[in-house]
């Protein structure tokens, strides 16, 4: 009998099953009730999960600052971690690094369990701490060879460098590096030791964005090696440029979960068509109101947003408009993005730069 962890996809929640490999047979979810088939994987398979939480809590005096919170990362995934200030990201991430206890649930990294297996894994992980920072008077190169030195494992220090496209300021002094290229320092750092698992926090804030880019550059480069990267941040379009998969963190708990198109899916508004510079914008909005578009809103200059749930609508529209004979200067449709999901869900939106 081997034990399989499967999520359920109704609610997420995270359970075990026992059974022999190569079996099928349908479980139920004890958190939702729903039920699902299930095979239990035949040797040599693995569940393909590289972190597993559940049931994660972190209590800090009267502050539960991680509730009760559970989800996997698949191997090879970029999985982004995203939530504003406080909101539980960095207590969560240091919890799987081994850093800081848990009050209660478990964390397995690559199948073990770290309370009592850390050991075996911890040369496979590579860390960039929230507020990095390094040797002030070592040279780039310096500093990779130094944390280097601290592994068995090593990667090819030259070899980082080459990739993180350092190899022009590999004499350079920390401390005379431009922030980006601090943080590619950081980056650098986290990988000396060749690493399965990378976990890093707040890479890019407050970078500009052209270094902002730089780092989501590396990153993708670290996804096309197949690591496994777990990101915290609070950059909506950061999660959106790089992640496969994201949780919405939010007062220590995970409150959605999916794809960017799950997100948008299941809370986004779909899409909004933007009619621009309008002539007679206020009779407009009221004709479509009429027409029976609820979500009609005017955006000032003549500029009509009317939120559209399937795309046959734009073609409603539009006969609308010409059979009024409208004059408008062009016409433009968004999706939605993560910024309005998060709006939806909290009430709040997520500041968009804190230095
Ligand atoms: N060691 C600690 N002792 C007491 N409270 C703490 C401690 N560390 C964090 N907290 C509190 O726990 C909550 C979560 O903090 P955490 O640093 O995990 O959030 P975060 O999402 O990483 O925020 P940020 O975006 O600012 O880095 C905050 O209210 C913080 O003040
Ligand atoms: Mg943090």
């Amino acid at each position: 009998m081997i034990e399989q962890r499967f999520k359920c996809p109704n609610c997420g929640e995270i359970a075990s099953f026992y059974g022999d490999p190569g079996e099928q047979t349908v479980v139920s979810c004890a958190a939702c009730n729903s039920k699902g088939r299930i095979t239990i994987p035949t040797s040599g398979q693995n569940n393909n999960y590289a972190i597993e939480v559940s049931h994660l809590t972190k209590v800090y005096g009267d502050l539960t600052a991680v509730n009760d919170i559970s989800f996997s990362v698949k191997t090879g995934e970029i999985f982004a971690f995203l939530g504003p200030n406080g909101a539980g990201k960095t207590t969560t991430v240091e919890m799987i690094e081994s850093i800081r206890e848990p009050t209660a649930g478990s964390i397995k990294l690559l199948g073990r369990d770290i309370k009592t297996q850390f050991n075996d894994v911890k040369e496979k992980i590579g860390i960039l701490p929230q507020e990095f920072h390094s040797f002030e008077r070592l040279t780039v190169r310096e500093t990779l060879v130094y944390f280097s030195n601290l592994y068995k494992k090593k990667a090819d220090v030259d070899e980082i460098i080459k990739s993180l496209d350092l190899t022009s300021h590999k004499n350079m002094l920390y401390r005379n590096l431009s922030g980006g290229l601090k943080q590619r320092v950081g980056v650098a750092i986290s990988l000396v030791n060749d690493p399965e698992i990378i976990f890093l926090d707040e890479p890019t804030t407050g970078l500009d964005p052209k270094a902002r880019r730089e780092v989501w550059g590396v990153i993708a480069g670290l996804h096309k090696k197949g690591k496994t990267v777990f990101l915290t941040t609070h950059y909506m379009e950061e999660a959106e440029y790089l992640a496969d998969h994201i949780a919405v963190i939010f007062k220590g708990k995970i409150i959605a979960e999916g794809t960017l198109e799950d997100l948008i899916r299941n809370y986004g508004k779909s899409s909004t068509l933007h009619i621009k510079k309008c002539k007679n914008a206020a009779e407009v909005i009221e004709m479509l109101k009429q027409e029976g578009y609820d979500e009609v809103s005017s955006e000032g200059n003549g500029d009509i947003a009317i939120k559209i749930d399937y795309k046959e609508r734009v073609l409603e529209i539009l006969s609308h408009l010409r059979h009024d004979c409208i004059e408008y200067e062009s016409l433009d449709i968004r999706r939605s993005n993560l910024e309005e999901v998060f709006l939806r869900l909290t009430g709040s939106k997520l500041t968009e730069d804190k230095q």
